[in-house]
């Protein structure tokens, strides 16, 4: 039985569930079976992208579900993302219209700006534009054209909120001092090895809700990486709880201040990851976590982009 699972508040006035379903690579009806475990096990909290290819898949187990009774779309928070090549203020309404078309739905509940970075445009199927040396093509669209027209979004009805996601603290700064509507989040990858507290406490500060992509650093069970998740320190604070390693890790993040995201399409896994709100770390546990934060931890580099103006990662937070 699974403890009752916290909300957090949004600056508009919405509310999430302080943990939620990822589904990057989750394809092929896996994403679909995940979601119905998910929504079974009491997740409330779908976090989705057009460049996941799987928004039809989460749209039906979550329409399935709404049939069945289970729950009421309002229920249920969507978030799901625009991609780099759909930057052009002339491409974003159609992009999140392509999306509810994908889902089987009249609204989102958070569609946020996938990178700050963009990519040309050749197609709504050419995730990946790539030039003749096989290169990402990049172009230099500004985020805050980009967000203009997000905001319009939420006036259509079509998002009921927008946010960022992979923005560093110069990026929302511009965005903040040059917004009508402000963003309810900001989507950032988080784990003991990337703890991101300064971002944390810059995203706290402004009232932007930090929601924590890669939280289990994206295991490899057979080289035993990341580290923290493999680590007998980790163990014993688990053996202390009855918890497992990832479960200690989700909680950490939960307690540093942020919604973690862990995707999983094994169902005793998606129960496992939920079930991780009746219990507290100590300051010594979190002193152990803290032990892992590294300046090499990133997974997500983006290194295609990291030549582009919007590239967000060459600066400390
Ligand atoms: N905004 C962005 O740019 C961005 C970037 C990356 C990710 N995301 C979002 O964040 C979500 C999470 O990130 P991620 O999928 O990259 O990495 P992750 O959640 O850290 O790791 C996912 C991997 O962990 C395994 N796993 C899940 N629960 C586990 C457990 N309790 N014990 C051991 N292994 C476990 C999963 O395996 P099984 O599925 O086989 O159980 C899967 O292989 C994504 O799915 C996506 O929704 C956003």
């Amino acid at each position: 039985m699974t403890s009752k699972v916290p909300f957090v508040k949004n600056n508009n006035g919405t509310q999430i569930q302080s943990i939620g379903l990822g589904t990057f690579k989750s394809l092929g009806g896996d994403c679909e079976r995940a979601t119905l475990h998910a929504i079974d096990a009491g997740y409330r909290h779908l976090d989705c992208a057009y460049f996941y290819g799987n928004e039809a898949e989460v749209g039906a187990a979550v329409n399935k579900k709404i049939a069945e009774g289970v729950i009421k779309r309002e229920e249920i928070f969507i978030t799901t993302k625009l991609w780099c090549h759909f930057h052009e203020p002339e491409r974003v309404e159609h992009a999140c219209r392509k999306s509810l078309e994908n889902f089987g739905l009249d609204y989102i509940d958070l569609y946020l700006i996938h990178f700050p970075y963009s990519y040309v445009y050749r197609g709504d199927n050419e995730t990946i534009p790539l030039n003749e040396k096989g290169e990402v093509e990049l172009t230099e669209v500004d985020y805050l054209d980009t967000w203009r027209e997000m905001e319009k979004l939420v006036e259509l009805g079509l998002t009921k909120s927008i946010g960022v996601s992979n923005f560093n603290s110069e990026q929302l700064a511009r965005l903040l001092a040059n917004c009508k509507i402000k963003p309810i989040h900001n989507q950032i990858e988080c784990h003991p090895a990337l703890n991101q507290r300064k971002l944390i406490a810059f995203c706290r500060q402004n009232d932007i809700v930090v929601c924590a992509f890669c939280p289990l650093g994206r295991p490899d069970p057979s080289k035993k990486k990341p580290d923290f998740l493999f680590d007998d320190k980790v163990q014993a604070i688990g053996d202390k709880y009855g918890k497992t390693r990832a479960q200690i890790v989700l909680r950490y993040l939960v307690e540093i201040g942020t919604v973690p995201l862990p995707k999983s399409s094994t169902p005793q896994r998606i129960e496992e990851n939920f079930n991780i709100f009746d219990f507290q770390l100590d300051d010594e546990d979190h002193k152990v976590l803290e032990s892992f934060n590294s300046p090499d931890g990133r997974v997500v580099r983006a290194l295609q982009a990291v030549n582009n103006i919007n590239y967000p990662f060459n600066i400390e937070f």
